[in-house]
């Protein structure tokens, strides 16, 4: 099937999947009612989301901490602007929690009194868009059957759901100071997921004893994600999002650099140039292998 372009929803200027959101839920956007103590993940997509869901998951339900609830993440923690499970919002007991890739000028206004907070997940865009070249590849609504050259200009330009990875993370980085918001790096959570678990549940002020630290730091591998169905999505993929093939997974490699396997040395170098051009002035760091540091 080509899904090329119908699957994009352009609303105020940023690409949504289509039959995934419903318009009027984006027209009040700005009014939705924010709680103080409503937590949002925001990403751009491919860049940590569903781990860092689990993450949080087990921070806050002790029966996802030691296995006696059977509840999936997405249940636990919805996607903010993609209700494919039409959860209540207004009636969920506190704390709620989300996920979102919405751009921070789409977030409702009430994430502005910086009481709920937010936690921005990055990774270095070359893993992200290795990440969603595959997923495009994978999912049904989504534009697939082209190479890496074709996805690539499709990235760089904007034209997939999340529109341009460059604005996403300027945009939350630059306005930063308007909301209560902790900046959590992908290839840090990797190469240190204790002390990411400890830095998020510092700033969500939850105290935890040390076994339940090692339960959630034990539980938030990528090789125990994949084995566990309250947490990979392979269900909600083949049912809810729908796959072309039963191959493939979300939860795909996990690892920092698989872009070294995808991108020629000429694609790579006209990375670099875009995303100098586009990213030199801002101070995040990114770390695009493992093994350079
Ligand atoms: S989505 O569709 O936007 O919600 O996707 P998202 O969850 O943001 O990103 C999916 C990528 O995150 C990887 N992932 C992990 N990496 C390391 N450790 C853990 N525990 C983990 N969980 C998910 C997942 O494998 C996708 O990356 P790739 O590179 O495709 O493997």
């Amino acid at each position: 099937m080509d899904n090329k372009d119908t699957y994009l929803l352009n609303f105020k200027g940023y690409n949504f999947e289509s039959s995934f959101v419903d318009a009027d839920f984006l027209e009040n956007l700005d009014d939705f009612e924010i709680r103080d103590d409503d937590v949002f993940i925001i990403t751009f997509p491919k860049s940590g989301t569903i781990w860092t869901q689990q993450i949080l998951s087990l921070i806050y339900f002790e029966g996802h901490r030691n296995r006696t609830e059977d509840l999936s993440t997405l249940d636990r923690i919805p996607f903010f602007e993609y209700n494919i499970r039409k959860t209540d919002f207004l009636n969920r007991p506190s704390p709620r929690l989300f996920c979102s890739h919405l751009p921070y000028y789409l977030v409702p206004k009430g994430l502005k009194s910086k009481k709920a907070k937010i936690i921005y997940v990055y990774r270095n865009p070359k893993d992200v868009m290795t990440s969603y070249f595959h997923f495009s590849n994978l999912v049904v609504r989504f534009e697939a059957g082209n190479d890496m050259e074709h996805f690539m200009k499709r990235f760089l330009d904007g034209n997939v759901v999340g529109s341009r990875w460059f604005d996403h993370v300027r945009g939350w980085y630059e306005h930063r100071h308007d909301f209560s918001i902790l900046f959590m790096m992908y290839e840090e959570m990797k190469k240190d997921r204790r002390s990411s678990v400890l830095k998020i549940s510092r700033f969500l002020e939850k105290e935890l004893g040390e076994e339940d630290v090692e339960a959630i730091v034990e539980q938030a591998t990528f090789q125990n994600m994949q084995s566990d169905p309250r947490a990979n999505y392979d269900e909600i993929l083949k049912y809810e999002v729908g796959k072309r093939t039963d191959e493939g997974h979300f939860l795909r490699k996990g690892t920092v650099g698989d872009w070294k396997h995808h991108l020629t040395v000429e694609q790579n170098e006209r990375f670099d140039k875009i995303f100098q051009r586009n990213m030199k002035d801002l101070p995040l760091k990114f770390i695009w292998d493992l093994n350079e540091e």
